[in-house]
């Protein structure tokens, strides 16, 4: 048996013992204070977190504790101590020394506690609070002067410390050590004057600081764009996911009169536990954007946008959309039954089958490594790996929880990890990762490379593998000669469900090929349609570069698939769906206003291929989901689909179900010749930040305090080269344009140079048009 079978999968003792009178049985390592949670007994404490290693910091939640008839000398606290053979826990309720030592402690705690509470966030919903009443004494005996600081201290530009209110419980500092590998913050000085800091030299940017917030038992720690806005009685609260990226968070939006205030992580133990990324927590003011669409628009003889009744809307669009040659762009934003919507409405009322949710670099080659090889990594899976490797994924950038996983498990079994990258990321740093040190466009022999893969491993798959011709196909093979697990990780949350509901050219809903009459019987006989469109469609850049006629388009960014790509839709008819004005609905012929997250039920599907399922929010909102307004304008054009509904949408789907024939073989592709590089030359490398200039984190001007600084990465022997030291300028370009950014001076291969790809200062499409895979200048500035 291997080290990691020992640890995951040996058989657990079990242990009994008694809690105020009442036995319970519990695995072995159990806490006293879970163990009597078991039992419906509440225990009150401050550092205890079901998450975070035991501290014993705070001594809230001391009870008698008895093993074999010796009683301990003094109160123990329940929040260290496992369960025994033989124990025999009094709590607060039973015994009246333990009652006694929690309201001696709570009274510590108040005496220099201020009395904030009227003006505090925390208020209505914090524990001191609570088990000041529960716990605590009635009246205080301290008659002196209480210890005040000065606040609030902005620890970053995202959160704000008031130190005076602070309880030392270490959450906030065992997370970002524990959990996001970001030991930032600390508790600074001794005694009284104890109190949490930031690190001189480093600021505290982590991406996952709102768990800080969240987890903070008192109002110590506060969101700078939350504070003061809302008391948590004036809120209603919804259950809901998180539309950014794949990892599918459970989230709890928090609404005020019709407008988001806030945002926590939800809890699921089998996605993101009770975590999130700040991202995902703070990047919610795009729904209320004076830029939204908020009325049906039609363009008139000059040009202009006009706004429009909904029947004269749905009119002009069947008008540009009947009998011609068209397409359908899905983007990234979609939830499963929008995708699902623009999916059926491409082949029932345009009958074609030319749609693509990829708004991105994509290839034919992808197409076939996605209808070809079944995706099976789960969470869990990572849980129990032997070997996690990472093909062209960042995942503290690219899927956050999916970093915190990994990491996870990296502390606690100190697992493999390998990455196939240009240089160690901060995040592939924090996971102590094997660096297969690769120059874009070289991954196929970095991933043929790769041995000693076991059913027990993970292959993680980043959507920019699809930029190295080869690179799928090589990972197809790895997977299939090992037995490994596959996790392909778009990075928008809505593209796992556009694949699932056949927003492709190849794929029918449920994955079903296109090419197999059956899978299209299948669907034919739940649509209630006579035959399909049989040949594959256009992917997204055919559809841009051909001569089609009109164009739905779905929330699609072109500068994030090419430069030209406005250029070359503005020919076309065009109809959009949006939520704010963009360049799509500058070239658009009609424009519909859509629903975000907020204003309407759905789901995202994350990368494991899990429904996140979520309620409207905002229930005033006249805003419509995508999918109703596909469905009254195939009525227009006289091919129903018949979606009138989210929820019509979502039980036709999945009375569809997944696919269980036969999956077509992966076609390999050739990886291309790989070039060499002048010395003055590099292969361009990139990725996106997790912050950077997305147009979902517009006007999050505390959120973008914290995004990571533009640079350009280059190498010790190009800094050489160019006679640069870390910091001083250095200017990429290529026919296109140039960014000029500081240099960092990194463990980076010795041809590649990186950029991040859509950051201030660095846009990449825009500056250079290209994002990846291709040879630019690099110059001292
Ligand atoms: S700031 Fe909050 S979470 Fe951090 S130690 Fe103080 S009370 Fe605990
Ligand atoms: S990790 Fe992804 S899904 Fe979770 S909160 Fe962040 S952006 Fe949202
Ligand atoms: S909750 Fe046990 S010591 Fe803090």
């Amino acid at each position: 048996m291997s080290i990691q079978e020992l640890s995951t999968e040996q058989e657990v003792e079990m242990i009994t013992c008694v809690i105020d009178g009442f036995e319970v049985t519990v695995p072995k390592g159990t806490l006293v204070i879970r163990a009597a949670e078991k039992l419906g007994i509440q225990i009150p404490r401050f550092c205890d977190h079901p998450l975070l290693e035991p501290a014993g910091a705070c001594r809230q939640c001391l009870v008698d504790i008895e093993i074999n008839g010796r009683a301990f000398p003094k109160p123990q606290a329940s929040c260290t101590i496992p369960v025994e053979k033989g124990m025999v826990v009094k709590t607060q309720l039973t015994s009246p020394v333990a009652d006694k030592a929690q309201k001696g402690i709570m009274e510590l705690l108040l005496i220099n506690h201020p009395l904030d509470c009227p003006v505090c966030d925390k208020g209505g919903e914090c524990p001191l609070q609570n088990q000041a009443m529960s716990n605590g004494r009635a009246e205080s005996r301290f008659e002196g002067e209480k210890r005040v600081f000065e606040k609030p201290v902005a620890i970053s530009s995202q959160v704000l410390l008031d130190r005076e209110r602070c309880v030392l419980c270490a959450r906030c500092t065992r997370f970002s050590e524990q959990i996001a590998g970001d030991p930032f913050i600390t508790l600074n000085e001794r005694g009284a004057l104890q109190q949490v800091g930031i690190y001189e030299d480093e600021p505290f940017d982590s991406y996952y600081s709102g768990n800080t917030v969240q987890i903070c038992p008192v109002g110590a720690l506060t969101g700078t764009s939350y504070r003061f806005r809302a008391r948590p009685f004036d809120l209603v609260s919804t259950n809901s996911a998180c539309e950014h990226c794949a990892s599918g968070c459970a989230m709890r939006t928090d609404v005020r009169r019709g407008k988001t205030l806030r945002r926590l992580a939800g809890e699921d133990s089998e996605v993101n536990e009770e975590w999130n990324c700040d991202k995902g927590r703070w990047a919610f003011k795009y729904e209320v954007a004076k830029n939204r669409v908020t009325k049906p628009l039609i363009r008139d003889e000059n040009g202009l946008l006009q706004e429009a009744s909904w029947p004269e809307a749905l009119a002009a669009a069947a008008a540009g959309l009947k009998n011609v040659t068209a397409g359908v762009l899905v983007g990234g934003r979609v939830t499963v039954e929008d995708a699902y919507g623009y999916s059926k409405f491409a082949r029932v009322a345009l009958n074609t089958n030319n749609i693509d949710f990829r708004a991105r670099t994509h290839s034919s080659e992808e197409l076939d490594f996605l209808a070809s090889t079944p995706i099976t990594a789960t969470y869990k899976d990572i849980d129990k790996a032997d070997h996690v490797v990472l093909i062209n994924f960042e995942p503290e950038d690219e899927s956050p929880i999916i970093f915190l996983r990994i990491y996870k498990q990296v502390k606690k079994r100190a697992i493999k990890v390998s990455s196939i990258a240009a240089f160690a990321s901060r995040g592939s740093q924090k996971l102590n990762a094997n660096l297969i040190k690769t120059a874009t466009g070289a991954e196929v022999a970095a991933i043929n490379s790769i041995t000693g893969l076991s059913s027990k491993s993970v292959v993680l798959v980043g959507e920019r593998a699809v930029e190295t011709p080869g690179a799928l196909s090589a990972a197809a093979k790895i997977i299939a000669t090992s037995g490994a697990k596959l996790g392909w990780i778009p990075r928008r949350a809505g593209e796992m469900g556009a694949l699932s509901a056949g927003a492709v050219p190849n794929l029918l809903p449920g994955n079903r090929p296109l090419d197999n009459a059956s899978a299209r019987v299948d669907i034919a006989t739940v649509w209630g349609s006579e035959s399909l469109p049989t040949s594959t469609g256009m992917s997204t850049i055919e559809i841009i570069n051909s001569d089609l006629q009109a164009v739905v388009v779905g929330g699609v960014d072109p500068m994030d698939i090419s430069p030209d790509a406005k250029v070359k839709l503005s020919k076309k008819f065009i109809v959009s769906f949006e939520i704010r004005h963009s360049d799509i609905t500058e070239i658009a012929q009609v424009v519909f206003p859509v629903a975000t997250v907020v204003e309407k039920n759905g789901s995202f599907m994350d990368w494991q291929g899990k429904a996140r399922k979520f309620e409207s929010a905002v229930d005033q909102s006249l805003n419509r989901s995508d999918v109703r307004i596909l469905s009254m304008l195939a009525d227009e054009i006289g091919k129903p689909i018949n979606l009138p509904t989210v929820k019509a949408a979502r039980n036709e789907f999945e009375s569809i179900g997944n696919w269980d024939g036969e999956r077509a073989a992966m076609k390999a592709t050739a990886s291309s010749e790989i070039k060499s590089v002048k010395a003055d030359e590099a292969f361009l490398s990139s990725w996106r930040n997790l912050l950077d200039k997305g147009s979902l984190q517009d006007g999050e001007e505390n959120l973008a305090g914290t995004a990571r600084q533009s640079v350009v990465v280059i190498s010790q022997s190009r800094a050489n080269l160019l006679s640069v030291k870390e910091s001083d300028l250095v200017r990429v370009s290529n026919d296109y344009g140039a960014v000029t950014l500081p240099c960092v001076i990194e463990d980076i291969d010795d041809s590649s140079v990186h950029l991040p790809r859509n950051s201030i200062g660095s846009q990449l499409f825009r500056n250079l048009g290209v994002v990846s895979n291709s040879i630019v200048k690099v110059a001292k500035a």
